[in-house]
């Protein structure tokens, strides 16, 4: 794969602070660079000797391959980062921010403190969408290879040394705010609306269980913390007990094979919660069999893993 060259989005001439000289230099040198670069990584790639070279010269040609398209990637956004008069943000990118970091101004102090915090380094600061989560985040990118994996980035401030010495020199604060009095906040906002249509990754889907309803362990801690009444079982099979050592605290062991034994034993004004090991399988079926016989139950979704990755307390099993 040849990668091609990007035109330059923003016009030098029309920038405020930010010469055409350093933009020229840094489009040439730097972008052009990582771009060649990795146009002659990937062809290295392509013509690799399987049969003779090492498979550690696979993997550093792989990292130098992530780290050159990143660069590049990231110097075409930080360009289209440019040209605009960085005052007026449009709405949807107002209230965006608002939402996720409590203001403008807060959103600014920190994508700017960032910046200043790694002068005399080098690296990123990126405006990121994560569709995961549904909101923006700073982050910093200390090589070209530390990008949030399914982040879209959105905004780029190119904290390398070679984006603002030639004419800032060690005084990268007004690069800074150079940067910042040139940001496209309208190009932003369509970057924005591209970012969101992103789907978020895929949920667990359990299709056999759809009509059993669920509650998540963050949920379960959060109910008995607040004292609320729960019945609590652990569903996980006699087979697999009995190798476990632990069990979560406020949790009662019951065979899943002998629910007609136990099932007399709980009540029905108060919501039973069922698990097992993974949350796959026996605690759905167990909550559904609950469920047909008059219990309002659910199954934890996750079970005894999700309640331990939560670092929920857990006691001995005995
Ligand atoms: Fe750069």
């Amino acid at each position: 794969m040849r990668y091609a060259l990007a035109p330059l989005f923003c016009r030098p001439w029309t920038l405020n602070g930010i010469s055409p000289r350093l933009i020229e230099s840094h489009y040439e040198n730097n972008y052009g660079g990582a771009l060649n670069r990795l146009n002659a990584i990937s062809e290295e790639i392509e013509q690799f000797d399987f049969g003779n070279a090492s498979d550690q010269s696979l993997a550093r040609l792989k990292r130098d391959e992530t780290a050159a398209l990143n660069s590049t990637l990231l110097h075409e956004l930080y360009f289209a980062s440019l040209g605009g008069d960085g005052r007026v943000l449009p709405d949807a990118v107002a209230s965006a921010i608002t939402q996720d970091f409590g203001s403008v101004d807060r959103w600014r102090r920190e994508f700017v403190g960032m910046a200043n915090g790694i002068t005399g380094g080098s690296g990123w600061v990126l405006l990121t969408y994560v569709p995961r989560d549904g909101r923006l985040i700073n982050q910093i990118a200390s090589e070209h290879d530390q990008c949030i994996a399914g982040g879209v980035p959105v905004l780029a401030l190119d904290m390398y040394e070679h984006a603002y010495h030639l004419e800032f020199g060690a005084n990268a604060g007004a690069y800074i705010a150079a940067f910042m009095r040139n940001i496209d906040w309208s190009a932003v906002k369509l970057r924005y609306e591209d970012a969101i249509k992103v789907a978020p990754p895929r949920k667990l889907e359990q299709k056999q269980f759809a009509d059993v309803p669920s509650i998540s362990a963050e949920e379960v801690r959060e109910m008995l913390k607040s004292g609320a009444p729960v019945q609590i079982i652990d569903t996980r099979p006699k087979h697999y007990t009995t190798k476990a050592q632990d069990i979560m605290e406020g949790a009662v062991w019951r065979d899943p094979e002998r629910l007609d034994d136990w099932i007399g034993t709980l009540s029905k004004t108060e919501p039973v919660v069922t698990f097992c090991v993974y949350g796959f399988h026996i605690g759905c079926e167990t909550a559904s069999t609950l469920r047909k016989a008059g219990f309002d139950a659910r199954y934890m979704s996750g079970g005894h893993f999700a309640w331990k990755a939560i670092k929920g307390p857990v006691k001995l099993f005995e």
